[in-house]
């Protein structure tokens, strides 16, 4: 019998979407540097692209933050992230020196107009001593309300271009609170910068998992002919957690499950399962289709909130083996709030592929697993040959299972006859896993988001009408969620998969939420 050899193959979404270009030499200025997201995620991305993709030579980081830190501290800081949260491990002792000489540091209050004069003068001796030719970035990574003053101070400063090279400007989320404060960032940040030059990041949109969606349908011929009304009987998308609240009781408070994960990674996910194919896999196209599903969502208001969205927050509970307070004792919540830590919800996409299809999204902390899934489940077969009294049990539909993550892979059910002389139908799954097809590590999103903005690439970031449109499809649930009274919100034991309420709200529809 021949032997099953892995074979380490190139992975379609690095090499086949993108024609291998290598950015031009840039530096990257982080606002807000000696952050949480800075430690964690942008400075072990950055050191992975260093050690993978080559990092154009003289690529340089400015950290630009309140701390009282030099370009040594700063240098020592990094190599601590590194050390911690990097992919790759050990650190390669050649690559970090290399990486380490680009890291500089200019202390400075995000209000001071002085900060900037010296960022521009300590940016104009970087493009002459390392060569980076006025190529620069600027990543917003504080907190959110610090954004206006820095982007009037980068354009009173006139770092927003370059006669040089090029300017882009990062703008991490939460991007606005609610409709009114997501247009008013967009319109200080346009009179600014030109929309071609603003990067709003979605770092789900970076995971390799989430990009295969597009492949997955729009690479294959068998998919999209079934990818429509006719054959698909409801959609649920699970981004389930297992972590609470992280000590980030502050943020949580003021966001809430709906604004954490819904207004953004969740409707991103749902725009790339039910967009229409783009006319080209190119930035406009690809934004042109996703807002398209967004204008065509069936907007929640008044009553059809009530009756189409469950919110609930979690009790006290075990999780993976460890007791966990509730919501309401954590710290930094007040103990009469009413953020929400899960939603469920029903929507309508009003439009000729998907009228009438539910799609039900749930989201939660303190959930017993940690899972990212899409599931399509299709139509019954328009007549059952096989009655019930010889099948054992009964023939389930079709499910289509797209695992973002963890244990990333596609799988189909499908009913097969169980060996025997008698006729019995059970499901099984045919399963791809990218773990043994694809043997290499998959980079983070944050790798392939920061390596496509220094290429000017957008695809994968989110355009203004985009997040304008979806945040006006969460505003009317807000608005409404904001008139109920406190007893609305409903709990939930930490570590169970939600309220009760949430299966009787699928139940009503006669489904139930898988259980992943
Ligand atoms: C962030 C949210 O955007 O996404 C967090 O603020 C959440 O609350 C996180 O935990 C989930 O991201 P991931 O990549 O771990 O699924």
């Amino acid at each position: 019998m021949p032997q099953r050899s892995v074979v380490e193959a190139p992975n379609p979404l690095r090499e086949g979407l993108r024609i291998k270009q290598s950015p031009e030499p840039c530096v990257m200025v982080i606002f807000g540097s000696t952050g949480d997201l800075t430690h964690r995620k942008l400075l072990p991305a950055l050191y992975n692209l260093a050690l993978e993709h080559p990092l154009p030579a003289g690529f340089s980081v400015v950290g630009f933050a309140r701390r009282p830190y030099d370009d040594e501290t700063f240098r020592q800081q990094a190599l601590d992230s590194v050390n911690e949260f990097s992919r790759q491990k050990p650190v390669n002792p050649q690559v970090w020196e290399s990486f380490a000489s680009g890291l500089f540091y200019l202390q400075s209050n995000f209000h001071d107009p002085a900060g900037y004069e010296k960022l521009a003068n300590l940016l104009n001796k970087l493009d002459q001593e390392r060569g980076t030719s006025g190529n620069r970035i600027f990543y917003l990574s504080t907190p959110p309300s610090q954004y206006p003053e820095i982007i009037q101070n980068l354009g009173a400063a006139g770092l927003n271009r370059n006669r040089k090279g090029w300017t882009r400007i990062i703008v991490e989320k939460p991007f606005g609170h609610d409709l009114p404060s997501a247009r008013e960032l967009n319109r200080q940040i346009g009179k600014v910068f030109k929309e071609e030059q603003i990067y709003r990041i979605d770092h789900y949109l970076g995971k390799e998992t989430v990009q295969n969606i597009l492949v997955f349908r729009l690479a294959n011929g068998i998919f999209e002919p079934i990818w429509n009304r006719r054959y698909v009987d409801h959609v649920q998308i699970t981004v389930a957690e297992n972590i609470g609240i992280e000590g980030r009781g502050a943020y949580y408070e003021e966001s809430g499950a709906i604004r954490d994960m819904v207004q953004n990674h969740m409707l991103q996910l749902l725009t790339l399962v039910a967009m229409e194919p783009p006319i080209a896999f190119e930035a406009n196209a690809v934004h042109d289709e996703k807002v398209k599903v967004l204008h065509a969502l069936q907007p929640l208001v008044g009553r059809d909130v009530i009756n189409n969205t469950i919110r609930a927050q979690y009790g006290s509970g075990w999780v993976s083996g460890h007791q966990v307070p509730g919501y309401l004792e954590e710290n930094g919540v007040n103990p009469a709030s009413t953020t929400e830590t899960y939603v469920a919800m029903k929507l309508f996409i009003d439009n000729w592929r998907w009228a009438g299809v539910p799609f039900y999204l749930r989201t939660g902390k303190h959930l017993p697993k940690r899972v990212t899934e899409i599931a399509i489940q299709f139509k019954t077969a328009p007549l059952m040959l096989f009655k019930r009294s010889d099948a054992q049990g009964q023939v389930e539909p079709n499910t289509l299972t797209l695992r973002i993550q963890p244990d990333e892979g596609i799988s189909l059910k499908f009913g097969a006859k169980v060996p025997g002389t008698d006729m019995q139908i059970r499901s099984v799954n045919m399963d791809f896993f990218y773990g043994s097809s694809f043997v290499r590590q998959q980079p983070e999103a944050y790798e392939r988001l920061l390596l496509d903005c220094m290429l000017g690439d957008s695809t994968l970031f989110t355009r203004r009408d985009e997040v304008e449109a979806a945040w006006t499809f969460v505003q009317g649930i807000l608005d409404e969620w904001q008139n109920e009274p406190r007893s609305s919100i409903l709990t939930y034991e930490s570590g169970t998969w939600g309220p009760q309420a949430a299966d009787e709200f699928i139940w009503r529809d006669g489904y139930r939420w898988r259980r992943p």
